[in-house]
């Protein structure tokens, strides 16, 4: 838990909240906070499976997935390819369209080959500009003038200089749990104000989520479907939850995959499971005794 990207206080929260599992379910287990002496921390101890409670860079994106598979850990969560994949936006984007799953028509910038500047829009407004390789909408503007789009651009290049620029698609807004072959009830997710940021995300109040998500049939059975896709195309292992938004005209498009979703007792993904009958335990004892590695 903890690590070294923007996203350290909600893995301190999952990490507490796996640790309260753990010790219902009389795991032995011991918490490590990551900093970056991780891989001397690791390879001296044992243990039988790496419980991640890490998100975000350094921690989701396949970086400690690799520190594990050369220590042959066996980790919960995907491997080492998917979280890398998954981790960034622009090539989540290109696996998904190679697969035929929609996602928002999109054009990338890479701010170490041009200036802010020189990138010219070839998209219509509005548009949203965030960077290739972050969470928890860290950097990400709602571009709705031609005259934001550069500072916009700036904005996101102090996260990554990767940046995707992707058509605003307005309407409702879901994600979608995913625990093995399981879709679990898609949630929607209503800002009281504004847009779905970090201080929406986590701050209690601020948002409202809704579970069953109140959208047609229609539009549910293509959220499922497109979400499954989107794990198996991306090649994600044992849970994930991929976020959606569907258009005034009930087309759903896929934003992204999260492969270590946010897991406190709170978070989306065990309130989704309780909807149906699963406990937050159950859920960690899969996780644990189905830890694995990329080569067994
Ligand atoms: N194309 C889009 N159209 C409308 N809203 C978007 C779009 N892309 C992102 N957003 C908003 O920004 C939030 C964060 O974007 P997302 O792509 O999920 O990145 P991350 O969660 O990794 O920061 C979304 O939950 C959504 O509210
Ligand atoms: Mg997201």
């Amino acid at each position: 838990m903890g690590g070294m990207g923007n996203e350290k206080e909600v893995s301190l929260r999952s990490g507490a909240a796996f640790v309260k599992s753990l010790e219902r379910l009389k795991y032995p287990n011991e918490s490590i906070v990551v900093g970056p002496d991780l891989p001397q921390v690791l390879s001296q101890i044992k243990c039988d499976c790496a419980l991640l409670a890490l998100h975000g860079k350094y921690g989701e994106d396949g970086t400690v997935q690799g520190i594990l598979e050369y220590l042959k850990i066996p980790y919960t969560g995907s491997g080492v390819l998917a979280s890398a994949l998954a981790m960034n936006k622009i090539t989540t984007k290109q696996v998904l369209t190679h697969w035929g799953v929609p996602t928002p028509e999109w054009q990338m910038a890479d701010l170490t080959k041009t200036t802010s500047k020189e990138v010219k829009l070839q998209l219509q407004l509005p548009v949203v500009v965030k960077p290739a390789r972050e969470g928890s909408t860290v950097g990400l503007s709602i571009v709705r003038k031609e005259e934001e789009f550069h500072k916009a651009l700036d904005t996101a290049a102090t996260c990554d200089k990767l940046i995707v620029i992707e058509k605003y698609i307005d309407g409702t807004e879901v994600t979608v749990p995913i625990w093995g072959d399981t879709i679990l009830p898609i949630i929607e997710i209503v800002p009281k104000s504004g847009f779905y940021d970090y201080k929406r995300k986590y701050t209690p109040g601020e948002t409202e989520y809704i579970i069953p998500a109140r959208i047609s049939a229609k539009a549910k059975k293509l959220c499922e479907e497109y979400s499954l896709e989107t794990f198996r195309a991306v090649g994600c292992r044992q849970y994930a939850r991929a976020d959606l938004r569907i258009d005034k005209n009930d087309k759903p498009f896929v934003l992204e995959i999260n492969t270590l979703p946010g897991f406190t007792e709170t978070s989306l993904f065990p309130k989704s499971a309780a909807k149906v009958g699963i406990t937050f335990d159950q859920i960690i004892e899969s996780l644990v005794e189905q830890s694995t590695l990329d080569y067994r």
